[in-house]
């Protein structure tokens, strides 16, 4: 099954309905500084401090707090084109019981169901925010190389060729690229690596889902589903997927 093309011969098909932002550890590090020494801060609603206190270690801390500034900051922009100004701490971000974040506004308003993406890698943030008629999926990585064990793990062979194990760059960007579908498919850690290939195709890649990827494409009325990567600072890669909803997807 091919619900998707790697994005240059898509590109000009969709425009890309999606905005990105990320955020920088030391942009997180001021405000969790703040939550662990319960000093007054502006960035995180009431209910956010509640879950903040519940997260095990100050890593997971500061890179759960660089996803929400991302995110506020794509959010708030957004709204202030709606003529809707507010602050920060007026949003509330949460997560759906499968893990999908979906955001709060005052009033009960729901911003979500795969219109939101977060992801997280070595104190960044990235959030992804499209438009209500799209969906959306991110994944931020540190670029390293992987061991050939794991390689062999995630890729399937039709998505390997020899030169990717000493091409790191190549390495983080498919992983990357297998994370940011499954974050739209909403799916997360319910499917295999092998479901969500990137299949090589001369220099490009074309997507291929199988099994509970493919059965969770189909209840959403079969998307056709785009990709882009870029290479942030030489350090990391942001991949996203992004799809217009089918009119008839059961959403
Ligand atoms: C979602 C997932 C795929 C990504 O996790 P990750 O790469 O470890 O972490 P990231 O920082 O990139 O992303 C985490 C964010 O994904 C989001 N997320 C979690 N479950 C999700 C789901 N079912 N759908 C969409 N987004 C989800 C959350 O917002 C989470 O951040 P938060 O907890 O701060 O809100 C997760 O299921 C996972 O742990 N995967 C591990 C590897 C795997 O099996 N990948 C499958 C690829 S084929």
């Amino acid at each position: 099954m091919t619900p998707g093309a790697s994005t240059l011969p898509n590109a000009a098909a969709l425009e890309k309905p999606y905005r990105l932002a990320l955020c920088k550890p030391e942009e997180a590090e001021a405000v969790a500084a703040a939550v662990e020494g319960a000093a007054p801060q502006e960035a995180l609603s009431a209910s956010e401090l509640g879950t903040a206190a519940g997260l095990k270690t100050p890593k997971r801390l500061r890179e759960w707090i660089a996803a929400r500034l991302a995110a506020k900051r794509l959010l708030g922009w957004r709204l202030q084109q709606a003529g809707l100004y507010l602050k920060p701490s007026d949003i509330t971000l949460g997560n759906r019981e499968d893990g999908m974040p979906f955001a709060r506004l005052p009033g009960g308003r729901v911003i979500g169901d795969g219109t939101l993406s977060l992801s997280h890698s070595a104190g960044w943030g990235a959030a992804a925010v499209c438009e209500p008629w799209a969906l959306v999926g991110v994944d931020l990585e540190t670029i390293a190389p992987r061991a050939a064990s794991f390689l062999e793990l995630m890729a399937h062979e039709s998505e390997w060729a020899p030169w990717m194990l000493a091409d790191p760059v190549e390495q983080t960007r498919l992983w990357t690229l297998k994370e940011a579908v499954a974050k739209l498919l909403g799916t997360g850690l319910s499917v295999g690596f092998w479901d969500i290939r990137l299949v090589l195709s001369g220099e490009d890649r074309r997507l291929e889902l199988h099994g509970a990827a493919e059965a969770r494409w189909a209840a959403l009325g079969r998307p056709i589903i785009h990709f882009d990567s870029r290479a942030e600072d030489d350090a990391r890669i942001l991949s996203v997927a992004y799809a217009a909803r089918p009119q008839e997807a059961p959403l």
